[in-house]
């Protein structure tokens, strides 16, 4: 196959880490025969540090011309008090939304090797934990209407809104119960409708659309429930369906849980095979450009991409068992550090994966 890629390197740590992926993605190139190639793009703090603004016209338009896009992370501390239409983060946000990426799949997935790492009891960590968050990633409070006004004798006033069409909840519901037929066949959903009339119409769309997946079991979990189950225990989920905050917020508890950021990937997918894939991890401004960030998660990220936007499995294998070679190895970046060897560096990370591809 022949591949276009819009590659998003971004912020800190993110050159590094996309560099030691791109590696892992031409030796596949190498032995399974597929050209790759890649269009660099400015986006987040970079680009506003150039253009002024987080995404420019023409980064997105080579986005919109690709076959998907890698991004590594963007953001960091230099950004940070800058208004909110001008950070970082909202070319996140833009290219979510033009490229109509409204799923996005993180799977929380505890490697054996790392059971120590996770916060959670032995008896839980020792039978494994393995579950997928699919999250809207293009509705709800982070796109709805905000503001601020003028609050009379209370101050100033600032608002944000949830809003949830029909349209947007099923097309969400069918990606969730599409996997879970893939899998264990259960789904757990995500909302407050106990108080939040959005959580009400999201509930009962899940419901109707769950109605076409007859062997696929629904329960539904409050969120200030859903975060306290996760830690007690996890192993009760598979599949779980959240809005666009709560799906947030839930990801990081649950990659808390499964013991290491590091080592996170995720996908964005819209309708079309287009997708963009990324670690779940930010652009760790502290230890950039000092050769030391964990490039796994991005190089799992292109697994997914291979899997899910181009159908290539053996080549998303290959990956995934290369990763899982080296891991088994005991080699470590410093942030997944469990044994009494020398930490390896990112660029030597992407090495030995890239060595464990034949
Ligand atoms: C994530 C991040 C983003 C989000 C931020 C950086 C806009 O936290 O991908 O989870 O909130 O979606
Ligand atoms: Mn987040």
């Amino acid at each position: 196959m022949n591949i276009k890629l819009a590659v998003i390197k971004g912020d800190g740590i993110g050159p590094e880490i996309v560099t030691g992926a791109l590696k892992v993605l031409d030796k596949i190139g190498e032995v399974y025969s597929h050209t790759f190639s890649y269009d660099f793009v400015d986006a987040g703090g970079i680009s506003i540090d150039k253009y002024g603004i987080p995404l420019t016209d023409e980064a997105l338009k080579t986005c919109l011309d690709s076959d998907s896009v890698l991004l590594g992370a963007v953001g960091g501390p230099k950004w940070d008090t800058l208004p909110g239409n001008i950070r970082p983060e909202r070319a996140l946000l833009a290219l979510r939304k033009e490229l109509g990426l409204f799923a996005n799949i993180r799977p929380a997935k505890l490697y054996s090797e790392f059971k120590n790492a996770s916060p959670l009891k032995k008896e839980i960590t020792d039978k494994g934990i393995d579950m997928v968050i699919v999250r809207e990633l293009t509705g709800g409070i982070y796109f709805g209407e905000r503001g601020r006004r003028d609050g009379g004798p209370n101050g100033q006033v600032a608002y944000d809104t949830e809003m949830y069409s029909v349209m947007e909840v099923e097309r969400i519901a069918h990606v969730a119960f599409k996997m879970a037929m893939n899998r264990s066949k259960k789904v757990a959903n995500v909302d407050k409708a106990n108080v939040l009339e959005s959580s009400r119409l999201w509930r009962e769309v899940i419901h109707r659309v769950a109605k076409e997946y007859p062997e696929v079991t629904v329960v539904d979990v409050l969120v200030d429930n859903m975060a306290m189950q996760l830690v007690k225990n996890p192993r009760q989920f598979d599949v779980i369906i959240a809005n666009n905050m709560f799906g947030d917020i839930i990801s990081d508890e649950a990659a808390q849980i499964v013991g290491s950021i590091g080592l996170m990937p995720s996908s964005s997918l819209g309708e079309s095979g287009r997708g963009m894939y990324e670690p779940i991890h930010g652009s760790a401004p502290d230890i950039a450009g000092k050769d030391i960030a964990n490039p796994i998660a991005t190089i799992l990220s292109l697994a997914m991409m291979l899997r899910d936007s181009f159908g290539l499995i053996k080549e998303a294998e290959a990956i995934e068992k290369a990763v899982d070679i080296v891991l088994k190895k005991g080699h470590r970046t410093r942030d997944i550090l469990d044994n009494d060897t020398e930490p390896v560096g990112c660029k030597k990370m992407a090495e030995l994966i890239c060595n464990e591809i034949k």
